[in-house]
Order: structure tokens, then sequence, then C-alpha cells
């Protein structure tokens, strides 16, 4: 048992959806496997559908078998786990739901004999978030504020202005200590490994700068479609799906200051004050610093995949973007003028995310022009997924009797220096709530921050239709233009795969 772990109950709205069945249900069991639920632990299970609480044990069981990579679930672990389960259901804009809700809290807890912290996990569509947390506020059940907490997934908010008036709605209810907004980019180990990486170590922050870093470039690169979330995506584009959190996240780890101490607010300045020192793009610059793209037909993996505009519930002529590379500046003592280039596209040609550092190129080039000829610049690689690790690029000298200068590589894999599991990210993340560590989880201020910077890019994109759609097939890595746009600054994308990493 996680000793650190009080007495928890979790309920989930939403919890017959598929954020439950495909990310909830395996990474509870993967808790559970790890001993790090408590002792006493429950899950309540709610949703608007009429069924039985077998039903809803069937339908955990069945995502934990099918998403978790530990295997399938024993008899012995399930009777364990199906004992912590149970379900309401009801209309969430009915009050009597929150009635039964207190009530059935209340009866666990007498039943435990203790007092638990309780979890509102929202894996709702957002539509009916604001419904949810008015019921849980009317029933008086956030009035704890030490051990009430909610969980709320992203998309926070669709742009600056709602996600102001969401914030403002969740803070009627719960106070910001209470609210864990959701990025599961944080919770990857290789994600939290670049706080590691810079501060625990003294050898690199020294170049970590503007006087010894050219530019730095974000992929996270997708081969996956939007499958069966067409109706969504509508609505999203990968700006708002992709960039303005999970790579905008990554980006605030890679440029924040060190922190002080591993306290969850003094990260979470540090990393605001990124955002909040991006340069403005102004609308005469937006073509010059955003690309946007959508996928045609093509094909991935060796497999035929269809244009963006024939998935369901897309419309025929449909101007979201499925691919989009953005530059940033952030106007600090540390960042003034590196370019930071961010990209994500779904339907590419691998699917990799990484941080690509590139250092400036040596001062004086003192070997003979023959010698230098493979000669690169130093590049720190931080791979995120699906390989897992980073690697310092230098060069050396070959060996031979002539001078040749050739890159090599250091590289360290998880896989090859752990040997076990890295843990999946929804599994720290729940872990963390329960703990009520919300150093993972993203601030009001974040999100605002972020939605700000790139306001004027939603803004131009929407009152601009794009004429060139679909302007990529799939399986590629993207648009021309997203190559123009860092070659007209005289550098190139590094495909995040070993294979283009020359
Ligand atoms: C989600 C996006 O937040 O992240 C999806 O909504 C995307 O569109 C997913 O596919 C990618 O997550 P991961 O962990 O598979 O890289």
């Amino acid at each position: 048992m996680a000793l650190s772990v009080k007495p928890t109950i979790m309920m989930i709205f939403g919890s017959m959806g598929d954020l439950t069945w495909r990310k909830l249900a395996p990474a509870l069991y993967n808790l559970l496997l790890d001993n790090q639920l408590p002792e006493l632990f429950g899950v309540i299970g709610l949703d608007m559908k009429e069924q039985s609480p077998e039903e809803f044990r069937q339908r955990l069981r069945d995502g934990a078998n099918t998403f978790c990579e530990c295997g399938k679930m024993g008899e012995k672990t399930w009777n364990t786990f199906a004992k912590k389960l149970s379900y309401l259901s009801g209309d969430f804009s009915d009050p009597s739901v929150y009635k039964a809700l207190k009530s059935k809290l209340a009866a666990l807890e007498k039943d435990w004999g203790s007092p638990a912290e309780h979890i509102f996990y929202l894996a709702t569509p957002p539509g009916i978030v604001e419904m949810i947390v008015r019921g849980l506020g009317a029933a008086g059940l956030a009035d704890d504020k030490r051990r009430a907490r909610i969980v709320v997934e992203k998309p926070f908010g669709h742009d600056l202005a709602s996600a102001v008036a969401l914030n403002k709605m969740l803070t009627t209810v719960f106070d910001e200590t209470q609210i864990y907004r959701i990025d599961h980019y944080l919770g990857k180990e290789t994600v939290q490994n670049i706080l590691a990486f810079r501060f625990a170590n003294a050898l690199f922050e020294p170049i970590w700068d503007r006087r010894y870093i050219d530019h730095v470039q974000i992929t996270v690169a997708e081969q996956v479609g939007v499958e069966h979330r067409g109706a969504y995506y509508e609505h999203a584009g990968a700006l708002r799906d992709m960039i303005q959190n999970h790579l905008m996240q990554i980006l605030t780890m890679i440029a924040m200051e060190p922190m002080v101490s591993f306290d969850a607010n003094e990260i979470r300045n540090k990393k605001v004050d990124v955002l909040k020192a991006i340069r403005p793009i102004t609308n005469d610059l937006i073509e010059q610093v955003a690309v946007r793209g959508q996928y045609g037909p093509g094909t991935v993996e060796g497999e035929k995949a269809p244009a963006y505009r024939s998935e369901p519930g897309v419309a025929h002529d449909s101007p979201i973007e499925t691919f989009a590379a953005i530059k940033l500046f952030i106007d600090n003592w540390r960042w003034q003028d590196v370019p930071f280039y961010l990209r994500t596209g779904k339907r590419l040609l691998a699917r990799a995310s990484t941080v690509i550092i590139q250092f400036r190129p040596v001062p004086h080039q003192s070997f003979p022009k023959t010698a230098a000829e493979a000669w690169q610049p130093n590049y720190l690689i931080i791979d995120i997924q699906p390989m897992e690790g980073i690697l310092l690029r230098f060069q050396a000298k070959q060996p031979s009797a002539s001078l040749h200068l050739t890159p090599v590589d250091m590289h360290f894999t998880y896989q090859e220096t752990f040997k076990s599991k890295v843990r999946e990210a929804y599994e720290t993340l729940l872990s963390d709530v329960m703990m009520g560590d919300a150093t993972l989880f993203m601030r009001a201020d974040q999100v605002e921050a972020s939605w700000s910077a790139l306001t004027p890019i939603l803004n131009a994109w929407a009152e601009q239709k794009p004429s060139d759609f679909p302007n990529y097939a799939s399986g590629a890595w993207g648009p021309k233009a997203a190559e123009a746009l860092i070659a007209k600054d005289g550098r190139s994308w590094m495909e995040p795969v070993p294979t283009g990493r020359g």
C-alpha cells in the first residue's frame, strides 16, 4: 500500500466514456498492481447511462485488459479490484444525482470508519463541465477545501476568453488549490526528466542560453489520423488540440529558469514566466511565423489512409488544420532572439515526440576544410516517445592516418539503463492527485498565458480560410510551407527519428 495516500474515493463522471476505458481503467489497474492504491479506496462511476454496477465493472475490466501493458487481469486481482467499484447513473442536470452521491460517500466513509479524500474526475465532454461543477457546488460537495479535489480534462476553453470564463466558473465553486487541470504530457516520464536533466546536473545549465544555443525544435508527430474524433476535431485543429497545451508545456520546461525548490507553485511560477515572455505575434508577422496544413490521402506504414475531409464527422470542405508549425521567441535575458520552432501533425511519416537543441557552431574552425567536411554542430536530442532517452551528438576524429572529423553520439535510453517499464502518464497523474501534489497540473494563469500567446494566430486563421487544403499527403512530414518556415532562417527540421538524424 502507498503509505502517503489517505483513504480515497474517486468519482468518475463520464465513467462509460472513451477516456475512462482507454486511460483511467488501465492506470487504476497499474496503480493497484504497483501497490500504489490506499487500503481504503473506492471508485464510484457516474454516467447518464442507465445500467448496472456490474456493467460498469466489466467496462473497466475490459479497458484495463485492452490497454494495460501489464497483460490481462487475473481472477484474484480482478476480485480485489471489483470490490472497490460501484456505480451511480443519473441526469447530471438533476440535483438528486449529487444528493445520492453525497449519501453514498457518507455510507462508504461510515463503513470504513474514516473520512476520505474526495476526487471528482470529469472525464466528460467540455459542454457539461459547468453543469457538474455547479451540481457539486450546490450539494456542498466542494466545501471541504482540503479533502475535495476536482480533475478537469482538456480542452480548457476554446480561446482566451472562454478559458478565462471557464476558470472563473470553476473558482466560484472550487478554490484554485482544489483544481487539477490535466495535461497528460506532463505525466510522461521523459517530459518530467527534462527538469532532472537540466537542474540535477551542473554540466548543461551554464550553456543553456542564447550564447550557446542556436535554436530549439519541438516536434510531436503522430501517424494516426483523427480516428473517431472528427466531430470534436472540427472545433479544435492542431494548434488548439496539441500546441496550446502539450507543446507549450514542453517549451516551458526547456526554457524555464531554475526553480528554487520542488514546490508545485514555485515550478508553476517559473513556467508561467516563460509563457508571459513569449514575444507577441503581430498580425503582419503571422504568415512568417505560422504554417498550417491538412492531410490528404496517402499511405502510412504501408496502409492506405483517407484524407481528413473524408473522415467521419468531418466537413467535405473543412478548413481545420491537422498540422501546425510555429516559430516563437522568448523575450528575456536567457533566450533573446533564439527561435523555438514547434510543429505537430497527424498522419505524418512516423510517430515521434522529440526536442532537438542545436548548439551554435564553434567560433573558429581550426581544422583543415578537408577534415571538417562532415562537421555538424552539437545537438542534444531529448526523445519523449516512442523512443525514450537523451542523445548528445559531438564531433570525433575518425580513426585513420588522415584527419577526418565525424559526428558521434552518446546515447542514454530508459530501456537499457533502467530495464523496467516506464510508468504511464495517467498512472503518475492519478497518483499525484491522490496525494494532493499539483506540480504536474496546469494552473489557471498557465492556461491563459498560453492561449494569450496563440490568440493572434487563431484569429487570423479563423478569418482567412486556407485555399490550399489538403496540402500534404498522409505519410509525409507535413506541408512544404513548414520546410520554408525554418529554411528561410537558414535552418532545417531534423527528422525526429534516428534514420533522419544524418
Ligand atoms: C491528445 C490529443 O491530447 O493527445 C490527441 O487530443 C492526440 O489528438 C493525443 O492524439 C496524443 O497523445 P500521445 O500521448 O499519444 O502522444
